[in-house]
């Protein structure tokens, strides 16, 4: 599966960074302070009409200019939350929206009066996807109160992950049903994005936890944390659990209507999933407080400590690049989930620079001509130091000079490391150490996309020969 090994690619590349966007050229714009050459135009997935179907479809649009107040930030990730899908079906976002809630990545232009934030600040939030523009893009402008700084401890894509069910656990666990420790709390839809969020912080507060899941996520849901978890495909939890203290629901539906009669006498009752009736808790002689207000700095601030201390994961369930972002929904639209389904801005043009960078390195472990000629531009130079001596070539003749048809006999000793690669828009750079026998180098590593397909056209080197052993007497 392409996404499956984007990720891996992005995960093994964690160093890496790119900005994938087009022609660049710097926006002047007299209320922003542009820290960052940012591009005129980003991709971008906008919904579209399309017979009577709302579909995404990734299109180029102009980045927007951060107004005072707010940041524009070039997005690493985004990631897949329900409200997603939710409001493109529903018709609250209209076509030509750009959707998405969550996001990390790096401030690269702040607006007038902005004095939290700095140009290179590293950023996660979420903001209100119907009011402006969302997360499924490469640039989005975020108001101060909608921004916080990425959490030190989570990488970019877990950061894209965790905003808006750390916000939602916050919200229904703490600032609705205020659990206390010792009380027993009942998660429904536990291994999810909310429900997991949910069980680490029940869990992280002294409560036990009970969670419902299917089976194959039991062990995961135990790890977060739950005391015991419950097969809703097979048990009705309603059998198994009495007099419960608390029901966080992110579920909704029948599970949420069977809900009330598994509390305590003033036990509390919140649901994500859905709507819960007053007058059935009434009924139930349960208490089901009002949801509190959608906070985003009070939510993240909240889980702050909780992250720095190791005590607040974020799973990954899968990563789709912007290009794959129906499938990406079709993935969360399936209920089946385990944590986030997240979409790297970076992975498309992280991977497709890495072609030529892997065809030059096979060509270095096969010494095949082919491999070479697959990595450099016809018309790619090389200039560099070998041993202290200047050299400038054309790069088809160092392929001829390197192809030797056969793999070097001593290549189980020869080392290659990527040791950084970085893309911005059509190029990229890239810096390769070898560490061969006889040969110490630094490849500096110039790549431009042309008619579709990166190349290497530059390499600039820094080589010299390893001093042999002393000769023992
Ligand atoms: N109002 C708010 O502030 C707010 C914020 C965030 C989310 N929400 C809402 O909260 C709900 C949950 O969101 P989410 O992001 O957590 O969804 P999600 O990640 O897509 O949930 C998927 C998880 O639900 C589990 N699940 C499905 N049916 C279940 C059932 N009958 N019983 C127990 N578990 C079940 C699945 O587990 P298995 O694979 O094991 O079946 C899966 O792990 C959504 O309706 C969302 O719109 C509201």
């Amino acid at each position: 599966m392409l996404h499956k090994q984007l990720a891996a690619m992005t995960a093994a590349a964690s160093m890496w960074s790119a900005t994938p966007a087009h022609a660049m050229r710097i926006q002047q714009k007299p209320s922003a302070q542009v820290c960052q050459a940012v591009p005129q135009r980003m991709r971008a997935a906008r919904v579209h009409m399309i017979d009577t179907a709302r579909v995404l479809r990734v299109d180029t649009v102009p980045v927007p200019t951060p107004a005072a107040g707010q940041v524009l930030v070039r997005v690493h990730a985004a990631s897949v939350n329900p409200v997603d899908w939710k409001l493109q079906d529903e018709g609250s976002l209209k076509p030509l929206s750009i959707p998405g809630g969550d996001f990390a990545g790096e401030v690269v232009a702040v607006g007038a009066g902005v004095r939290t934030l700095r140009c290179g600040d590293l950023v996660a939030g979420t903001v209100d996807q119907v009011a402006q523009g969302g997360s499924y893009a490469e640039y989005i402008v975020a108001p101060l109160d909608a921004i916080v700084k990425k959490p030190t401890t989570y990488s970019m894509q877990e950061a894209a992950a965790y905003p808006t069910v750390a916000i939602a656990a916050w919200r229904f666990l703490i600032a609705g049903a205020n659990v206390q420790r010792g009380e027993r709390v009942l998660v429904h839809g536990a291994s999810g994005g909310v429900g997991s969020m949910v069980v680490q912080i029940a869990s992280a507060r002294g409560a036990r936890v009970i969670g419902t899941a299917s089976a194959r996520n039991h062990a995961y849901v135990q790890s977060l944390g739950a005391d015991s978890v419950i097969d809703y495909t097979t048990t009705p939890f309603e059998k198994v659990v009495r007099n419960a203290d608390v029901v966080v629901d992110a579920v909704g539906g029948e599970t949420l209507a069977r809900s009330y009669g598994v509390l305590r006498t003033g036990g509390r009752l919140v649901s994500a999933g859905g709507s819960v009736n007053q007058a059935q808790c009434a009924a139930a002689r349960i208490v089901c407080p009002a949801r509190a207000p959608w906070d985003v700095q009070r939510g993240l601030q909240f889980v702050a400590p909780l992250i720095a201390e190791g005590k607040l994961k974020v799973h990954v369930d899968s990563v789709y690049p912007l290009s794959a972002i129906m499938a990406a929904q079709q993935h969360s639209r399936s209920g089946r989930t385990r944590g986030k389904v997240v979409v790297s801005m970076e992975a498309e043009a992280v991977s497709a620079a890495m072609v030529p960078i892997n065809a030059y390195l096979e060509g270095h472990a096969t010494g095949r001509a082919a491999a070479f000629e697959r990595a450099f531009a016809d018309d790619a130079m090389l200039v560099g130091i070998k041993d202290g001596q200047y050299r400038q070539w054309p790069a088809h003749d160092y392929v001829r000079q390197s192809s030797s048809g056969r793999a070097p006999a001593d290549e189980a000793l020869r080392r290659r490391r990527v040791e950084s690669l970085h893309v911005t828009g059509k190029v990229a750079t890239a810096v390769i150490a070898l560490d061969y026998p006889d040969m110490i180098a630094r490849d500096h590593m110039t790549l431009l996309e042309r008619n579709g397909e990166w190349r290497i056209v530059v390499k600039a080197y820094d080589a010299f020969t390893p001093a042999a052993p002393a000769k023992q007497p």
